[in-house]
């Protein structure tokens, strides 16, 4: 395991996507409406599209005609290619993920020390 300073805790804002490079490693950072910031595997699940290009956001609810609710705003990432979403909270797709796929997102450990975003791989 190794340790990483990638950027300002400032440089990370609720709802946007930061793009970073370990390495090899395309790695999106984004940050939680708790205030945690995630460090996310750059690429989909699902068919490998580049997750910098998506976009966060949350999900629409509701179970009657007319009354819906917006829930988890900040909390989802959406894929540029098939739209598939996924819980930076959990990790896991919104919508059980097909069968030949990995599945879920890959969370990488992040520590915060003083201002400094710290990503463990
Ligand atoms: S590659 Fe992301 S939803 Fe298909």
């Amino acid at each position: 395991m190794s340790r990483h300073t990638i950027c300002k805790t400032s440089e990370v804002e609720v709802g946007l996507i930061k793009p970073v490079t370990i390495g090899r490693s395309p790695i999106i950072l984004a940050r939680l409406p708790s205030g945690e910031i995630r460090a996310v595997g750059g690429y989909c699940p699902h068919q490998a599209a580049d997750l910098k290009y998506g976009c966060i956001s949350g999900v629409t609810n509701g179970d009657t005609p007319n009354e819906l609710t917006f829930d988890h705003a900040g909390e989802v990432l959406r894929c540029p290619w098939h739209g598939f979403e996924y819980s930076l909270v959990s990790g896991d797709p919104l919508v059980p993920a097909p069968a030949n796929t990995k599945g879920c997102l890959r969370f990488y450990e992040v520590a915060i020390e003083g201002d400094n975003v710290i990503v463990i791989m």
